[in-house]
């Protein structure tokens, strides 16, 4: 049964400028790990950070970085991001031809291997790869900008990629990136995710903690919901 939920801003709307300080504000907010969106500007068409970025947030916090490879070729760049102090390394399905190969390269680097999927691409895709990862990444926008708006079809199939998870007895944890919002948090959770990635809605609002609180607490809803409609069955209450 699920009883956490984790936050994991991601920096791409941070203002970049005041990097250090954006990271600090949101780690005493309460976030539980650091989302790093890596664009390549072939896989989706933005630019944006490398290794030495990672490093550089390496030595300024202790949140676990969560490092999203949009990226094509990633096995590349596996050791440079590994050595830049990632714990987690997320690659997609449709930049991997032998996702196997790549997942062990993040592993037997000592790093947590994350694997992702666009919102066309079938669930299938993972269901053999599933029993290796740490962590699956169901993307709910098209991939390259934040601050687009969350595509509804995509919760079904954060309801499916749970009941892969637990099915398989997977020990992968199942994280959501694109349009979460407080408004939605809630159905995100409740459709079976662990961790919600935000971007707009924490760096662009007023207040981060508000906001970080009001995402966990939208989540922490949906899942009480949840265990009060459970059967108790022999059980007491
Ligand atoms: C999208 C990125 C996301 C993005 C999320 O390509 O992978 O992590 O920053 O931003 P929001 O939360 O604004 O959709
Ligand atoms: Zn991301």
């Amino acid at each position: 049964m699920r009883s956490d939920v984790r936050i994991a801003p991601s920096i791409l709307s941070s203002d970049f400028a005041r990097l250090a300080e954006e990271v600090a504000r949101v780690e005493a907010a309460g976030a539980d790990l650091l989302h790093v969106d890596v664009m390549d500007g072939h896989f989706v068409p933005n630019l944006t950070i490398g290794p030495p970025i990672v490093e550089a947030l390496r030595k300024v916090t202790g949140l676990p970085l969560d490092v999203h490879l949009m990226m094509t070729n990633p096995d590349c760049f596996i050791q440079e991001f590994a050595e830049a102090g990632a714990n987690y390394l997320t690659v997609h399905v449709e930049a991997c031809p032998h996702l196997h190969r790549t997942v062990q390269s993040i592993k037997e680097r000592g790093v947590k291997a994350g694997v992702t999927l666009n919102p066309a691409t079938s669930l299938s895709t993972v269901e053999e790869i599933i029993g290796d990862a740490d962590l699956l990444l169901i993307m709910s926008v098209n991939p390259g900008f934040g601050g687009q708006q969350f595509i509804p079809f995509v919760l079904q199939k954060i309801e499916r990629a749970r009941q892969l998870i637990d099915r398989t007895g997977s020990h992968a944890v199942l994280e959501v990136d694109g349009g979460v919002k407080v408004d939605n948090a809630a159905k995100v959770i409740q459709a079976g995710a662990d961790i919600l990635v935000a971007g707009s809605a924490i760096f662009c609002s007023d207040d981060y903690r508000a906001t970080i609180t009001a995402l966990r607490q939208a989540g922490h809803s949906a899942l009480a919901t949840e265990e009060a409609a459970r059967p108790h069955v022999g059980r007491p209450r």
